[in-house]
């Protein structure tokens, strides 16, 4: 793993399509990884994910288009011949070999001697925090441990680009959330070139550089993790980036860099970066761009409270108003207002982005 040793290229994408049959599963996608950053494909299943990823693996052919890899056009090159390594959702683990083995795998086959594989396979497993456990079988480690060391062949292979398909959805809540973080810190440390694939929104928030949301074969918005969450281009968009508020709104004015939203009873007042040219509007609202206020006001909705939760570190709403249900996160408060309560909603105006309706 020594850093001189290191290549680092990009990856494009120029307008790449996978057909099986009917079935167009990615169509015309464009995109560029920059070197040494780690890129997310999220989206909902079926949207074409694993295809991208595999197609820049060299394990799947695309149909149409250019696939280049540190600039060179490796569109018809195979997998064998391309420095891009894949850590599978599986883990994909040989269950018969100690662990030291199975880190040093790829490099046997790449035909490093026996006692320099070994070195850098202890290397790599010092680097996932698993020093002290190469004489294990895998069958004696923790889904998380085995996750490591999934990851630990990654690396060892010092890959050009290294690839992960949803490395940690067989892993509980906690261990996701350490798991995560752990990669970002060594894909970071290490100027690996990555691609993440997950359907998870807060994890491509937490570990990626910039994000592709992917919808139906296509890109719906590509940008950084605070672009895609400030500032949806789609209702598709904000929904899957978990903000869950979405009503409609009608522009009545725009003016001087501002725009006024009439949304039910109230017309919000916005900053104009945050709108689309039509008129027929959903206003996007995240849970916590929105305040439980006593007092009535032209820029605040009424509601009424039909369900509050206390969950220790925040409070959740669920609000009924004239303009729709409405999902509320207050991390301020100690005390809910009671169900049944009536009260105004106010909201914060970088909590609100404006889309076009529809999808
Ligand atoms: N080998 C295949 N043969 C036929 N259809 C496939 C194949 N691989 C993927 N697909 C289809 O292509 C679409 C995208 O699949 P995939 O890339 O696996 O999505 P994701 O990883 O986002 O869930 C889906 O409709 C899937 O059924
Ligand atoms: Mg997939």
């Amino acid at each position: 793993m020594t850093e001189s040793a290191k290549k680092i290229g990009g990856v494009e994408f120029r307008s790449v399509s996978r057909r099986y049959g009917k079935v167009t599963a990615v169509d015309q996608i464009s995109f560029k990884v920059e070197p040494g950053t780690l890129v997310t494909l999220l989206g909902p299943s079926g949207c074409g994910k694993t295809t991208t990823l595999r197609m820049i693996a060299g394990l799947e052919a695309p149909s149409e288009g250019t696939i280049l890899i540190g600039g060179r056009d490796v569109t018809l090159l195979p997998a064998t011949d391309r420095d891009v390594t894949m850590v599978f959702q599986s883990y994909a683990l040989f269950p018969h070999m100690n662990v030291l083995d199975n880190v040093a795998f790829g490099l046997e086959v790449s035909g490093v001697p026996k006692a320099q594989r070994e070195a850098q396979a202890m290397q790599g497993l010092a680097m996932v925090g698993l020093a002290g456990f190469e004489n294990r079988l895998p069958s004696e480690l923790s889904g998380g441990q085995q996750q490591r060391v999934a990851v630990a062949r990654a690396l060892v292979l010092e890959p050009e680009v290294l690839l992960f398909d949803e490395p940690l959805s067989n892993l509980d809540a906690k261990l996701r959330r350490k798991m995560r973080d752990d990669i970002r810190e060594l894909q970071s440390k290490l100027g690996l070139t990555s691609v993440y694939v997950t359907h998870d929104q807060e994890e491509a928030l937490a570990v990626s550089d910039r994000i592709i949301v992917m919808n139906r074969a296509v890109i719906a918005q590509e940008g950084s993790p605070s672009d895609l969450y400030r500032r949806p281009v789609s209702r598709f968009v904000a929904d899957f980036m978990g903000i869950s508020n979405l009503l409609d709104g009608i522009v009545i004015a725009r003016a001087d860099g501002r725009v006024k939203v009439r949304c039910g009873e109230a017309t919000l007042d916005l900053p104009a970066p945050t709108a689309t040219a039509a008129d027929d509007v959903t206003v996007a609202i995240r849970p916590q761009g929105i305040r439980l206020e006593a007092e009535a006001a032209p820029d605040r909705l009424p509601v009424t409270v039909r369900k509050a939760t206390y969950l220790g570190s925040h409070l959740e709403y669920v609000l009924d108003s004239d303009a729709g249900e409405l999902f509320v996160v207050d991390p301020t408060s100690e005390r809910a207002v009671p169900p049944g309560s009536g009260a105004w909603a106010a909201f914060r105006h970088d909590g609100v982005a404006l889309v076009p309706r529809g999808e």
